[in-house]
């Protein structure tokens, strides 16, 4: 059976209509290491590759499954659904850096990554963290400055011998209290 978004979708092809009402945020499980990886690798080369060079996109767009298995189990991590389908996730670190926010390029402004760090802020404030920090990419940089990040400092790091340009970002939460 086809829903009405489904039909939309197939109409429209690759110009995916989601609304910002079908999307769900959940913690993610290992199994969703997967699905995050394709994202993460798409999202690299379909929407960072706009601001970054073939070269630093072919060392960027890499992800060894084992160690993201590994690393998800030391931080907070959450999958983004739209449509039933996985369109994004965020992973947080305990101390209050968010470590990664990928959307695929399929969901593109379509408010998935706003949706993630909605949560992560509702977390911030569980865990009544002071001040949430990211090291954004070119390409992020805009949306994390739409939700009130400042840039505190731009950065040069090395990614398999390819020089990526990002900026450390910070947000007070504010939340501390005495
Ligand atoms: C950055 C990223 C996570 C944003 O995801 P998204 O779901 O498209 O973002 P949203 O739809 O929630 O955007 C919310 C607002 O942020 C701002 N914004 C988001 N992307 C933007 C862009 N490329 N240029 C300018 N503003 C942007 C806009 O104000 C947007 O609102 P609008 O669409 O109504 O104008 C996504 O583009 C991405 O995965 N990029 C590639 C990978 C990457 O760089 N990840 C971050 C690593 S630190």
């Amino acid at each position: 059976m086809v829903s009405g978004t489904d039909a939309l979708s197939i109409l429209y092809g690759e110009l995916s209509v989601v609304s910002a009402h079908s999307i769900i945020i959940r913690p993610a499980h290992p199994e969703d290491v997967d699905s995050a990886i394709q994202i993460f690798v798409q999202a690299i080369r379909k929407t960072a590759s706009a601001d970054y060079s073939r070269e630093q996109v072919d060392a960027w767009a890499q992800a060894d499954r084992q160690l993201w298995a590994r690393r998800w189990r030391g931080c907070l991590t959450w999958l983004a659904t739209a449509n039933g389908k996985p369109a994004g996730f965020a992973e947080l670190k305990p101390q209050g850096h968010i470590h990664m926010i990928f959307v695929h390029p399929s969901f593109a402004r379509t408010g998935v990554a706003s949706a993630l760090l909605g949560r992560i802020e509702e977390t911030a404030v569980e865990h009544q963290l002071a001040t949430l920090s990211t090291d954004a990419s070119i390409t992020a940089r805009p949306f994390f400055a739409r939700h009130e990040f400042r840039v505190v400092a731009r950065q040069e790091v090395l990614c398999r011998g390819q020089r990526l340009t990002n900026f450390r970002m910070e947000k007070f939460i504010g939340t501390q209290s005495g």
